[in-house]
């Protein structure tokens, strides 16, 4: 019988990379993580974006804007695959779901993504992207599109670990770093950043009879 569908060929390593550190430490950082061309693609996509294509993004609940913006203020805009850039960086997400769902049984089976914009000042204080139990965003994804970015930028991601909340990783945003834990596992922040910071988040999700509350 033919193949339904090619095996996600996992050319670099990466993929099988990640799925180890998931079942090791629950989440990974690996810098030049992405392909490169496509980086570069969704780089110059965010680049071209108008300003009125991103907006302020709530923290859910109730729609209170000034509340939200004591807690983020990032600027967001969702990814389609209505452009090139956007239609790779779906493909390769997909590629990656579908190993991890081959590799860890976790069954995953939808993934959504949007670019951030953080200005000067911008930050994302301390929050889980998940609620326990909710059975809503299981793996949380962020990547970077910033080159040459410098500890003095400020910017940085930092994890804490799920139980001692102390802290475990400090990441600079920079170019190709990709970032993946457990959404419901690992509190985490965007310290404020020096300069514009831009970054891509994502979320995959299983499927939940509950899907459309964000
Ligand atoms: C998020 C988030 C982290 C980052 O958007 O939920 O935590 O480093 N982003 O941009
Ligand atoms: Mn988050």
């Amino acid at each position: 019988m033919a193949e339904i569908q090619a095996t996600e060929p996992d050319e670099s390593g990466i993929f099988e990379k990640i799925a180890q550190e998931l079942v090791e430490h629950g989440y990974c950082v690996l810098p030049h993580a992405l392909p490169k061309d496509m980086t570069l693609q969704l780089q110059s996509l965010i680049a071209q974006l108008p300003e009125e294509n991103f907006h302020k993004a709530g923290v859910g609940r109730n729609g209170d804007l000034k509340n939200d913006m004591s807690i983020r203020r990032d600027q967001i805009s969702w990814i389609n695959n209505e452009t090139e850039a956007g239609a790779s960086w779906l493909d390769w997400t997909n590629q990656l779901m579908a190993y991890l769902n081959r590799r860890l049984f976790l069954g995953l089976s939808s993934f959504e993504s949007h670019f951030a914009h953080y200005g000067k000042g911008d930050f994302y204080k301390k929050h889980l992207d998940a609620f326990k139990g909710s059975a809503n965003r299981t793996l949380s994804l962020v990547t970077y599109l910033n080159k040459d970015w410098q500890p003095i930028d400020g910017g940085e991601l930092i994890i804490y670990h799920p139980e001692t909340d102390k802290q475990l990783t400090k990441v600079l945003p920079e170019f190709g770093t990709l970032v993946i834990f457990l959404s419901e596992e690992f509190p985490h922040e965007v310290l404020p950043a020096k300069k514009e910071r831009l970054s891509i988040a994502g979320w995959f999700r299983i499927n939940s009879s509950q899907s459309g509350y964000v």
